[in-house]
């Protein structure tokens, strides 16, 4: 293998790539973020790859979940807090229902790149760029937002900064101790069997805090009953970004990519020669890649030794999204293979990639039924492999929209366009987010019978 180094992904092949009319401000803006400070501290991203091994072992449960795009026009602090709450109220049921912890990870703090699936767009004759994430260009349809900025690139850091800010004091201040959890339920949840099951689950922990607190265990004692850690990822897709955050930790000498906990590959970007894999392979942070229904178990192989080469339990997590009608044909054979090679790996599912359909009226949407479904034949599959159903990747929000359609409070395709202010893929609301989460629970806690 060649020497690796923060830049040694500039010797290979690159896809998803914008290319930028003015290479002096590249230069400028890429040298001045080389001089800010890290947002995330070595240390942190080795604890959360130690609550990653555990996951690995069926001890822990993964929770990924978050906007498909952060934008610079939802930045504000109740949109942060909703989508923290969300969080919080899912892992809730999944540790208290399902008896496992959680690892919460949010796909916030830095979410800004998407690949896409064509490099234009055209609407009514007119051929523009395709919009590329806020840190790239704009998403309104004219030629100026279409232009990919460097500058944005600072201002992404910035509302990456501000948004860490905030969870960390969510996360330590107050706002996750268990005592809290009434408060967690969002003012706009729908009343009715999903939002029952809560209120019976957290009038359940508030009897064992009651009953915890008699035998002298409180939040000022214990430090997990008021706190949680809260961990931050993004597709680590903007190359020169990422590079520009790989900095070298003080303590153990080795390369970490600063700009969140965990970063992942997508399912285009993941060519094993390609600059992606090259980047990734160097720094030491827990990493997932995404399989998709194209992944072949040999190339799966290759890069889980390319990525993962000393086995390390924790490093690597493969994201699963093929479709709720391909995931059980699919996953099988992709788990067999790592099986046999001893691979340590965190199986997860993204139950939203492979179930992207148009709606009759036009907008891209997801039925929650596939999403559900997905995420069940995921658990199955690994039942019947006998590995571990280790975690979930969602596209979600805490904001009351109409994006996917269904769900126990059915969102129909008329719906869609009353609140639909995605800037990528449609998202879970957060009623819909809390029915995958019992869901989830019901099987983990059957897994452990
Ligand atoms: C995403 O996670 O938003 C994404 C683009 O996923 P994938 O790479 O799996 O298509
Ligand atoms: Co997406």
């Amino acid at each position: 293998m060649s020497i690796w180094s923060p830049t040694s992904w500039r010797e290979k092949s690159i896809l998803q790539q914008p290319t930028y009319p003015n290479q002096d401000e590249l230069k400028k803006v890429l040298s001045e973020l080389k001089e800010y400070p890290p947002l995330v501290f070595a240390g942190e991203a080795r604890s959360l790859k130690e609550q990653l091994a555990e996951v690995s072992k069926g001890k822990a449960f993964l929770l990924q979940g978050g906007d498909c795009a952060e934008s610079f026009s939802e930045f504000h602090a109740i949109n942060i807090r909703d989508t923290f709450k969300a969080i919080l109220q899912m892992s809730v049921v999944m540790t208290y229902a399902g008896g496992l912890p959680v690892v919460k990870v949010g796909r916030l703090g830095g979410q800004f790149a998407k690949p896409r699936s064509s490099d234009a767009e055209t609407i009514n004759g007119i051929t523009l760029d395709s919009y590329r994430g806020d840190i790239i260009n704009g998403v309104e349809f004219t030629p100026e937002d279409r232009i990919p900025d460097p500058k944005r690139m600072i201002k992404a850091y910035n509302q990456s900064a501000a948004t860490l800010n905030l969870l960390r004091a969510f996360a330590s201040g107050g706002l996750a101790d268990l005592h809290q959890v009434h408060k967690w339920t969002l003012d706009f949840a729908h009343k009715g069997e999903i939002s029952q099951k809560f209120e019976d689950l957290a009038e359940d922990i508030g009897k064992s805090l009651k009953f915890m607190e008699a035998c002298g265990i409180t939040s000022k004692t214990y430090r997990t009953l008021r706190e949680t850690d809260f961990y931050t990822s993004h597709e680590a897709l903007l190359l020169p970004y990422e590079e520009a955050f790989t900095r070298k930790d003080s303590l153990t000498g080795e390369w970490y990519d600063t700009s969140a906990h965990m970063l992942w590959i997508g399912d285009r970007t993941r060519g094993l020669e390609d600059a992606h894999v090259e980047y990734m392979r160097g720094i030491k942070n827990p990493i997932g890649i995404k399989a998709g229904p194209s992944m072949q178990t040999d190339d799966l192989v290759k890069l889980v030794n390319r990525l993962n080469p000393e086995n390390e339990a924790g490093r690597l997590n493969i994201i699963v999204r093929m479709g709720a009608d391909k995931v059980g044909d699919g996953m099988p054979k992709l788990i067999r293979a790592i099986e046999k090679e001893g691979m340590n790996v965190v199986w997860s599912c993204d139950p939203m990639h492979g179930n992207t359909i148009k709606s009759s009226n036009n907008f891209k949407t997801r039925p929650v039924g596939a999403v559900l479904t997905e995420m069940k034949q995921f658990f199955q599959v690994h039942k019947s492999e006998g590995t571990f159903a280790g975690g979930v990747h969602l596209e979600m929000t805490g904001k009351n929209v109409t994006e996917c359609i269904g769900g126990s409070f059915v969102v129909t395709e008329e719906d869609l366009s009353s609140r639909y202010h995605t800037h990528c893929d449609p998202r879970l609301n957060a009623d819909q987010a809390l029915e995958l989460a019992f869901l989830i629970a019901d099987t983990l806690k059957d897994a452990q019978k």
